[in-house]
């Protein structure tokens, strides 16, 4: 069965409630009717406001990270039963951005994904090599890593309805997209990944996304790749214009 393509538009450290809310207000009459599905990512203090603007909509909404415990003494994280609360359906976990200003770990983002998971939030997971490793050749076994790592407890069928996203980081806000091929590259051997360790059926399931300086220009092109199922978006994701472009690539 084809998979159902997957937009998302993270928006990391940016707009207010009151822009949030204008930003989805103008996005949902031109998304209206996607073959896509569409997903926003607000900060954490908008995500209430968004997801109560969005009611009615084919917009989903998912927040940037969320902790694996139910509660307790963790100053500054949030946790699962309260994104529930609120209508995120879901996270963007162990992006690069948070592994390398906030040392999210492996152990972390797999953490934090078992618990989204388990709460009925579907995990976006983020992966995806620097420069200096994709200029030693590594990047395929360090990214297999990574997914191996993140995926760790899962059963098939449950690794089946996550979401995997490939964002290599020298092509995040430096406007320089990996060309297809090599998205095309990465994406397939994550699914041959997935393939080897929980089978055919949740290979041909989950959906990977490529990230890093997507464009309305880039993403037909993206598209057309087999094992490229969608794209996490940062600043094309910021303008509802750009972003709707996208979304009806
Ligand atoms: P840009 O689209 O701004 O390169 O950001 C990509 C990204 O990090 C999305 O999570």
């Amino acid at each position: 069965m084809a998979r159902t393509p997957i937009i998302a538009g993270n928006w990391k450290m940016n707009n207010t409630i009151a822009q949030g809310k204008a930003l989805v207000k103008a996005l949902a009459p031109l998304v209206k009717g996607a073959k896509a599905a569409v997903v926003v990512c607000p900060a954490a203090t908008a995500l209430a406001a968004v997801a109560k603007a969005v009611k009615g909509t084919n917009i989903a909404v998912g927040a940037q990270n969320v902790h694996w415990e139910k509660s307790g003494a963790y100053t500054g994280e949030i946790s699962t039963d309260m994104l529930a609360e609120i209508g995120v359906s879901y996270c963007v976990l162990g992006h690069s951005e948070r592994r390398d200003y906030f040392g999210e770990t492996n152990e972390g983002v797999n953490k934090r994904a078992r618990a989204a998971y388990a709460a009925g939030i579907t995990p976006i997971i983020c992966c995806g090599e620097s420069l200096e490793i994709r200029e030693a050749g590594t990047y395929l076994a360090y990214v297999a890593y990574q997914i191996e790592a993140a995926l760790a407890g899962f059963k098939a069928r449950e690794v089946a309805k996550l979401v995997i996203a490939y964002e290599p980081i020298w092509a995040i806000g430096t406007g320089k997209t990996a060309t297809f091929e090599q998205a095309e590259e990465v994406c397939a051997h994550i699914r041959a990944t997935v393939k080897a360790k929980y089978g055919a059926a949740a290979a041909n399931a989950i959906r990977i996304q490529y990230g890093g300086s997507v464009k309305p220009e880039t993403i037909a092109g993206l598209m057309k790749k087999p094992n490229v199922d969608g794209a996490l978006v940062g600043g094309a994701a910021l303008k509802a214009k750009d972003f709707a472009a996208i979304v009806n690539f």
